[in-house]
């Protein structure tokens, strides 16, 4: 069995030790994976985007038909408790809001109150041989259903889609919808072409992460043409660069696809400028943006 950290959580209301936190079997959460989360990333004990991940939390709150449980300040004032007493300075706080608890049946029950959890962690940064090399990932269909763009608990989709991954030695893997990118189980994929960062259009099909806004800000202060438009399974074979973007990856670079190596000429196989130029503007952006 996992060792459980004896780290502080928030749960309906209280603060207590994660490994004594508790919730009912009948949890809608358990039963049917019917809950929003966010992974919100924690830099010198500051959280970074916290109010675009609020915005989105909200959205998704929406689309549940779930009631946000908690004003903005008390999400703020809650999480600040927590990093509070993490002793590690970068962190990730997860928050998850599910429906609450019913007696099970499929259809959406009201006057029921939602289950709220918050937990932080250590963050666990990519290592310096992956910003240094890169990473390799694999592709495969994207064979989850057609909501990705809502960040919802129930993610045997994307666990299976990430074990794909796990079992080709590689960080993850990168998906294809009728022949266009989507995403990869837990990040955005970004690629690079004629020295443009293209991403997919944010739509159904692909969860909208907080690094897309981030990602356009930072090209507008480099220099570097955004634009998303959907992106043939072709294009990504063929890109000068490709990257990942997530709470925890912040912006990393792929560096080989399906074993074979990513870009051209002398890059063949190695992070690209425009990653460089995107990782060090991203590290300004965590020092100055960080509340
Ligand atoms: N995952 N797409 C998917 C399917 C994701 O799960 C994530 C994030 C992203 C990137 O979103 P953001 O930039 O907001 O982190 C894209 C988080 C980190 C997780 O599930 O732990």
């Amino acid at each position: 069995m996992q060792t459980i950290p004896d780290s502080l959580c928030f749960l309906n209301g209280s603060f207590g030790p994660l490994a004594q936190a508790k919730v009912s079997v009948l949890d809608r959460g358990f039963m049917f994976g019917d809950g929003v989360y966010e992974a919100v990333p924690v830099y010198g004990k500051r959280l970074f985007r916290f109010n675009q991940h609020m915005a989105r939390l909200d959205r998704n709150l929406a689309k549940l038909r779930i009631a946000n449980p908690h004003t903005h300040e008390q999400w703020l004032d809650h999480c600040r408790k927590l990093i509070a007493a993490q002793a590690a300075d970068d962190q990730l706080v997860y928050i998850e809001v599910t429906r609450g608890v019913a007696v099970r049946d499929h259809g959406m029950p009201t006057g029921i109150t939602p289950t709220v959890f918050i937990m932080t962690n250590a963050m666990k940064p990519a290592s310096p041989e992956q910003r240094h090399q890169g990473v390799a990932c694999v592709s495969a269909r994207d064979f989850r259903w057609e909501h990705g763009d809502i960040k919802c608990v129930s993610l045997l989709g994307n666990v299976m889609a990430r074990q794909v991954a796990a079992d080709a030695g590689a960080v993850e893997t990168i998906m294809f919808r009728s022949g266009f990118l989507t995403e990869a189980s837990s990040s955005n994929v970004w690629i690079v072409h004629e020295g443009a960062l293209l991403g997919p259009p944010k739509d159904e099909h692909v969860l909208e992460g907080i690094r897309y806004e981030l990602l356009r800000e930072l090209c507008e202060e480099e220099g570097i043409a955004y634009n998303l438009r959907p992106i043939p399974e072709a294009d990504v074979f063929a890109a000068d660069e490709i990257m990942l973007t997530s709470a925890t990856k912040e912006v990393l670079s792929v560096t080989t696809l399906d074993k074979q190596p990513v870009g051209h000429g002398a890059l063949h196989g190695k992070p690209g400028p425009v990653y460089a130029k995107l990782y060090q503007a991203y590290q300004q952006a965590k020092a100055v943006q960080s509340i």
